[in-house]
This record gives C-alpha cells, sequence and structure tokens, in this order.
C-alpha cells in the first residue's frame, strides 16, 4: 500500500529550489477557501492523508504543498494523474484529450513539466507524486485511510460516477471527498446520483467545488 510504503520516501533528497509560486502556474485553481479550511482543520492532527486527484500543472496541489512547507507539517499529500489528460471520447465519439494542445506540446505526457513546476516551487519533498490512471492509483490506497480527497479529474459523467464510487470507501469516517467543476453536467448528474444513492447531501463550496462530509 502506498499510504504506508511511501510514507519515509515521500521526503526525498529533492533540492527545494523555490524560484516559482503557484501563481505563475497555468490551472483552473479557484478554490483557496476550501484548501485553506481544510489545512486549518487537519493542520494538528497525526496520521493525516491528504489526496489531489487530477492535478495538470500542479498549481493547487502547489499551493497545499506550500501550507505543508510553511508548517513543517507530517500531513502525507498525494498527487494522483495519468499526465496524459481524460481519455475519454467526446459525444462526436472522437478520443478526447484535455487541454489537447497543451498536451501535444509536451509530447503527449507532461508529467516532466509538472514535476518542474513543483520542483521550481520549492515543494518536491511535500507531494507524493502517483503516476497512474485513477482507478489503478485507488488500489494504492486501504480502506478508511484518507482524510480529504479533492477530486478533478476527468468530468465525463461515467468516469467521474466511477471515481465517487472506488474513493469514497477509501475515506475516514468523519472525512472529507470534495471537488471541482459541478457546473459541469456530467459532474452535476453523477454527484446528484451518488448522493442519493448514499442517501448524503452534499455542500456547495469556493464558487463551482462541492464537498461531502463523510
Ligand atoms: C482540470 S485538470 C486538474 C486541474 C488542477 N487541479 C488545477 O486546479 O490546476 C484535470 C486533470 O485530470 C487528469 N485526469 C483526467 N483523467 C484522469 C484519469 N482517468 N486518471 C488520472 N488523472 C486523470 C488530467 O490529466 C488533468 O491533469
Amino acid at each position: 500500500m502506498v499510504t504506508t510504503r511511501w510514507y519515509n520516501l515521500g521526503r526525498a533528497d529533492v533540492k527545494n529550489i523555490g524560484m516559482k509560486t503557484y501563481k505563475e502556474i497555468e490551472g483552473y485553481f479557484n478554490f483557496y477557501d476550501l484548501y485553506d479550511n481544510i489545512y486549518n482543520i487537519y493542520k494538528s492532527k497525526e496520521n493525516v492523508i491528504f489526496v489531489e486527484l487530477g492535478v495538470w500543472m500542479g498549481k493547487s496541489i502547489i499551493y497545499m504543498g506550500n501550507k505543508l512547507k510553511e508548517d513543517k507539517s507530517n500531513i502525507k499529500l498525494f498527487a494522483v494523474d495519468n499526465f496524459v489528460g481524460s481519455q475519454n471520447p467526446n459525444p462526436k465519439g472522437e478520443v478526447q484529450i484535455t487541454k489537447k494542445v497543451s498536451i501535444e506540446k509536451y509530447g503527449g505526457n507532461f508529467y516532466k513539466q509538472y514535476n518542474q513546476n513543483v520542483i521550481d516551487c520549492g515543494v518536491r519533498n511535500y507531494i507524493i507524486d502517483i503516476q497512474k490512471p485513477s482507478l489503478e492509483a485507488v488500489n494504492d490506497f486501504e480502506d478508511n485511510s484518507i482524510d480529504f480527497i479533492f477530486i478533478d479529474g476527468d468530468h465525463h459523467y461515467n468516469a467521474v460516477s466511477k471515481d465517487f464510487k472506488v474513493w469514497y470507501p477509501k475515506i475516514k469516517n468523519g472525512g472529507v471527498m470534495a471537488g471541482h467543476d459541478i457546473t459541469h453536467q456530467g459532474v452535476k448528474r453523477a454527484l446528484e446520483e451518488f448522493c442519493k444513492k448514499n442517501n448524503i447531501d452534499y455542500k456547495l463550496v469556493s464558487k463551482s467545488s462541492w464537498k461531502i462530509k463523510k
């Protein structure tokens, strides 16, 4: 399990350069208050695990990574991404890759650029990358092991429905599952169905985000 095996590898022997800030990184981050609130709730707790599913160029996870760095926090912050974009077909049946043009610019896989951003922002030692598709990465976590997950991966209905189904059992009782872009029809429909099926409620937070307390 990555949650135990990687604990000692997370703070690898990487020099923190710290020349850039998250503000200079391309991305979709507009959930600052959610990240601030979550961090404040968990910062003084023990054995805390955070996951961001879908990190793109790292903007939002670097923001959280900075908080860990400022406090020399022991929170384990995992970045899950396939680093090749969404592979789901769009309504025309074409394979759609998120930000196709940008991804092509990086030769089809943008991990190198993401990693460089993390290094340049000085938080390499505070983020543990899992370079896998969501449905594979989830197997690296034990049930009831995650305190907070932010789901910002594939926004297509089928994909996000599966993400909710497989990641929810990984969250501790009392933990939080949240995500981005409820304005996307696929996300909204999947979330409403998931909540109805499990008899739970979600709250709207941070502009276009949502959260569920387990
Ligand atoms: C909207 S971006 C994330 C933005 C980022 N959180 C931010 O605020 O800047 C979506 C990301 O999800 C990733 N993604 C899409 N489908 C995925 C999958 N099945 N497994 C893992 N990552 C996936 C894409 O590669 C992309 O980096």
